[in-house]
């Protein structure tokens, strides 16, 4: 590996609608590295990688590749410097086929112009194989689930030959074996020499994968440097001006009534022999690989799912649960995982997005007083460092992890007895996670019965007072949360350990 500045981007300004969003920030990237771009949601990161990757201009600065400089005018241009981007906000396109998408804008044809359609199916299988994805090429892509978009997404920059890849957060959607695989594959095109900016929210991934970070905040160069000299508290501190603290945020509270009870609830591929009880003020916490059945299991208590055996009580009411809108009457809210791909309405504004309330996926429309609207805005706003100059602009001008916060406010206000969080901190920078978190504790400090699911073992560590480990679609472990580490909760989630008769 050598150290040659590949790409210099030198004193960047940029601003959007009189708004400097960037100052003066020089980044440079080594050839075959990874280097990790950091910083709070709103930071710059992704602006910063749209003008490398020419989908905006800058105002002031300059753009060095190999020592030269260059002018990214487009996308396309960018692509002919050898620089791929893969989108935090997925590229592709419902309506066409994976192969079509792979290669919309560079198809192969033959002399007189026609689609070589095999010859693109084979190259779209190859580079699927590389990332252990088994897909169909003539599938339409609206067929698929997010992670197989967002594995498209990162197929089509590795279709060609680059010398720079950007990556802007892409594996929001994905299950750790992708993870891995993709870890694997960036590894090898680092030995070929080719470079690639990582950004992401992730620490133990950064820390796994990074060779190199540089930290932006509030659109400014604060810190950069190699990963195995910082610690990743000294980035954090970078990145949010204060270290973050590993503890437990919940307190010991006595629980209320028993609000939900569900008894050996199965449902073929999905998941068996569910059993557990929630009560009022508790925090539960569902963890385990991909695959492990969780979310199916909470989408048919939920009943987007009809499928299933078992039985389902609700304040002590034996209750059939075959439609959401019959979850919703007995009481239970469910925030779905994949928000932004799910959740948000692109032209409405800020504001409206946040206070439009709806339960999974039938919207009540329903917008409350527009002076209770702004004040719970300005709450939230001002509560998880939502950044947005003017609420009343759209959803889509706020940087990704706005967006997320946004959505994740509006159902922190959803008013059901119990309420289902899945994945509740995607996208969302480290210092916002951490006022989320207070906000559930405090849900369910006010009464409610709360359910987190999450893979992140530190997240639900951090707020659960119960844990469940789930592997394969059966749960493996129960812990009390104070009673367990990280370490054992892995060892059950993976399977190398289990003691289903210590749970009830
Ligand atoms: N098209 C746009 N119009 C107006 N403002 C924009 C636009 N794109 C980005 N911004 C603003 O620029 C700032 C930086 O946003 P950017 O998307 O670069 O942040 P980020 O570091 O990628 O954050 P995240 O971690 O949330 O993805 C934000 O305040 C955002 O609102
Ligand atoms: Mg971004």
């Amino acid at each position: 590996m050598t150290t040659s500045p590949f790409m210099t981007m030198n004193n960047i300004d940029k601003s959007f609608n009189g708004v400097s969003v960037l100052k003066k920030v020089t980044f440079h990237v080594a050839q075959g590295e990874i280097h990790a771009l950091l910083g709070e949601n709103g930071a710059g990161k992704s602006t910063l990688m749209n003008i490398l990757g020419g989908v905006h201009p800058f105002d002031n600065g300059s753009i060095q590749i190999n020592g030269e400089e260059v002018k990214i005018t487009n996308p396309r241009a960018a692509q002919e410097y050898g620089i791929s981007f893969i989108h935090q906000e997925l590229n592709v396109v419902s309506d066409l086929r994976v192969y079509e998408n792979m290669f919309l804008g560079s198809e192969i044809r033959t002399r007189y112009g026609f689609l070589k359609v095999d010859e693109m199916c084979q190259k779209t299988n190859e580079i699927l194989a590389k990332l252990g994805v088994d897909i169909d090429p003539k599938e339409y892509v609206r067929n698929l689930e997010t992670s197989y978009k967002q594995l498209i997404e990162i197929s089509k920059a590795l279709l060609h030959k680059s010398k720079l890849i950007i990556m802007d957060e892409p594996t929001t959607s994905l299950a750790d074996h992708e993870v891995k695989r993709l870890f694997g594959l960036m590894n090898n095109l680092k030995q070929s020499g080719v470079s690639i900016i990582y950004i992401s929210h992730k620490l133990k991934e950064i820390k796994e994968v990074c060779d190199r970070y540089t930290v932006l905040r509030d659109g400014e160069l604060v810190g950069n440097g190699s990963m195995e000299e910082e610690n990743l508290d000294t980035i954090t501190k970078l990145m949010v001006g204060k270290s973050i603290s590993q503890e437990r945020l919940i307190q010991k509270h006595t629980f209320g009534s028993e609000v939900l009870e569900v008894n050996n609830l199965s449902s073929p591929g999905s998941f068996s022999n569910i059993s557990f009880t929630l009560k009022k003020g508790e925090i539960a916490g569902f963890t385990g690989l991909a695959g492990d059945g969780r979310t199916e299991l909470f989408e048919s208590l939920f009943g987007y799912r009809k499928t299933y055996t078992g039985d389902i009580k609700i304040n002590n009411q034996l209750t059939k649960i075959d439609h959401p809108r019959k979850a919703v009457k007995a009481g239970l809210g469910l925030v779905p995982k994949d928000r932004k791909e799910n959740a948000i309405i692109k032209d409405l504004s800020v504001i409206h997005n946040m206070s439009l309330s709806s339960i999974g996926h039938f919207e009540r429309m329903a917008f409350i007083q527009d002076k209770l609207e702004k004040e719970r805005f300005q709450y939230y706003k001002e509560k998880l460092n939502i950044k947005v100059h003017n609420p009343r602009v759209t959803i889509d001008k706020l940087s990704g992890g706005n967006q997320q916060k946004v959505i994740i406010a509006k159902w922190l206000e959803v008013d059901t007895d119990i309420i289902i969080f899945d994945n509740p901190t995607q996208g969302i920078d480290i210092g916002a996670k951490q006022e989320i978190y207070h906000q559930i504790v405090s849900l369910a400090e006010q009464g409610k019965a709360v359910v987190i699911l999450s893979s992140e073992a530190p997240e639900i560590l951090k707020i659960c007072h119960q844990i469940y480990v789930m592997f394969q679609g059966e749960i493996t472990a129960s812990f009390k949360g104070e009673e367990v580490t990280e370490d054992e909760i892995m060892s059950y989630a993976t399977g190398s350990k289990r003691e289903a008769n210590e749970i009830g």
